[in-house]
């Protein structure tokens, strides 16, 4: 891909309700990840995350804390959402709440927009509600309950009891974009990734579309519809609109031209919101959809998706202050295919830190470091004659480098990692075999030594560029321990030159390298 070209991705905007689980960090994560690659790779990046926080789950939370939910939510947001961000190292450009007044105006100016153009109408409804999905539930999403719920209709999500609602509520025109939506899928079929999680929308679209209830009247904790006050906006028609608002819809029309359309990355759960209500209400208002969605799949816990209502959840923090945040970053990026669900363990991860971490990446820096120090005083030495190993290590460099972009392209930040270790584990190979140790009681073998040193610290060079968006403090680390500043600021290497052949100086002064993944107690 060549660089330069707006790239705008999102997260899906958290309800904090409740305090966030590693399942929030790990889309969140994936998103970073994604934005500090193309960021990286000169991409006009934007990356935004933020917090949804009207309707009806926010205010029993808050009531049954007995605070209003204003107070809850600031409450929560200030102590355990914006901390999230900084206990995952995450660089994102904005965070949106869909409480402050710039998103509220957008949104009513939307409203208003689609309502004027005629997709908008009054009407009666009776349906199943799940206040923890906030949404009626249709008849394939819900079950008999079973335990204390036994004879109640329960959400196959939530396995908590739904409630009929029976009100007046305005109406969104969906049913009139079906055949739209199935155009927009089948001429682009990337729209929906990945195929599995397109597939299923399609066949979900081609039964017919229902009209969407858009407002609720039995609550004021929302944004009031702009031609009747006595209804609030469904909390979810708000939240989707943060991906607008928050980049100047309504607002900065020159910098929404700049950024939209975005790519949107979300858990599978809220797939539908995203590919098929979503671009519909852009359709009505006649502003452009989205790039693309992915979905990617749960975490799972004891095979089921971890929530915090299920008391499954696990906090973020309890990780990363056992392994740190690069770990923790690394662990969640390459351990699950991105798509598919995953089983999180604590001892899968205690495993991958010492093979992959520690004896893998940080073990290859840190015996080149000390090795260049050793025989050549720490100064990067002059390589002599390549030889087919060497020139190998260099196509395999060349060659991640071109993979790994591409499967970032791809979205898939999983299958980018194992394309970059490729070149760790090559060159931990490299060095058993090259014997440098044995080459340094040679004086005739001195330039083979050098060749053989500055192949794995020129390697190195290329891994901190490629990892960096995955393991931002490490990789800073071992630039600086390579004498890479002299280049620049590793975040201002372009990534997807990082596989070219002999960046690094001769004579780059090497630093001593404390261990990048230092052992953990992880009992
Ligand atoms: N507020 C809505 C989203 C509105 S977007 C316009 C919402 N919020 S949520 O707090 O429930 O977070 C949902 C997102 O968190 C999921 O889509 C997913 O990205 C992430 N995850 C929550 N639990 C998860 C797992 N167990 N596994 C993986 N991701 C999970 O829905």
């Amino acid at each position: 891909m060549t660089s330069g070209g707006s790239f705008y991705i999102t997260t899906p905007i958290y309800y904090p309700s409740d305090v966030p689980h590693i399942g929030h960090g790990y889309t969140t994560v994936a998103v970073d990840a994604l934005a500090r690659w193309h960021r990286q790779a000169g991409d006009d990046t934007w990356m935004l995350t933020g917090t949804d926080e009207h309707g009806q789950k926010m205010m029993r939370a808050a009531a049954a804390n007995g605070v209003s939910p204003q107070e809850w939510v600031d409450k929560l947001v200030a102590n355990e959402w914006f901390p999230l961000l900084e206990t995952l190292n995450v660089a994102n450009d904005d965070f949106i709440r869909t409480t402050q007044e710039r998103h509220e105006e957008s949104v009513k100016a939307f409203i208003q927009a689609i309502y004027d153009r005629g997709y908008i109408y009054a009407g009666e409804y009776e349906a199943l509600y799940c206040v923890g999905c906030e949404e009626f539930k249709p008849e394939s999403e819900i079950v008999q309950g079973t335990g204390p719920f036994e004879g109640l209709k329960v959400c196959a999500i939530h396995s908590k009891p739904l409630e009929l609602l029976h009100e007046k509520n305005y109406f969104f025109k969906l049913s009139e974009f079906a055949d739209d939506l199935l155009e927009l899928y089948r001429t682009r079929p990337d729209f929906i990734q990945p195929e599995s999680a397109r597939n299923e929308v399609v066949a979900f679209v081609q039964q017919g579309l229902k009209d969407l209830s858009i407002s609720r009247s039995a609550f004021d904790w929302g944004i009031p519809v702009p031609w009747d006050d006595s209804h609030v906006i469904y909390v979810w028609v708000d939240a989707l609109l943060n991906y607008a608002t928050a980049i100047g819809y309504g607002s900065d029309e020159e910098n929404f031209a700049r950024r939209w359309p975005g790519y949107h990355v979300v858990g599978k759960d809220i797939l539908r919101f995203h590919a098929v209500i979503w671009p519909a209400m852009l359709m009505a208002a006649g502003v452009e959809v989205p790039r693309g969605v992915f979905a990617h799949g749960w975490l799972l816990v004891g095979g089921e998706k971890m929530s915090k209502s299920k008391a499954t959840g696990i906090a973020p923090a309890t990780l990363v202050d056992t392994f740190g945040s690069d770990a923790y970053r690394f662990y969640f990026s390459s351990a699950i295919a991105f798509g598919q669900d995953g089983s999180f363990s604590w001892e899968d991860m205690a495993a991958r830190y010492q093979a992959e971490l520690a004896n893998g990446f940080g073990n290859l820096a840190s015996r080149s470091i000390a090795m260049t120090q050793k025989y050549f005083g720490g100064a990067a030495p002059q390589p002599g004659d390549y030889t087919d190993a060497d020139l190998a290590i260099q196509e395999l460099v060349a060659e991640a480098a071109t993979s790994a972009d591409a499967a970032v392209e791809r979205f898939r930040m999983d299958q980018a990692i194992d394309e970059i270790w490729k070149v760790v584990d090559a060159l931990n190979g490299y060095i058993t075999e090259s014997e440098p140790w044995v080459l340094a009681k040679d004086e005739t073998q001195r330039d083979r030594l050098a060749t053989v040193l500055y192949t794995c610290l020129e390697g190195l060079r290329a891994l901190a560029v490629l990892l960096s968006p995955v393991m931002p403090d490490a990789t800073g680390k071992l630039w600086g321990a390579l004498g890479a500043s002299a280049l620049g600021e590793l975040g201002a290497q372009p990534i997807r030159e990082a596989g070219t052949w002999g960046v690094l100086p001769v004579g780059a002064e090497t630093e001593k390298l404390q261990p990048l993944f230092p052992r953990v107690d992880a009992e």
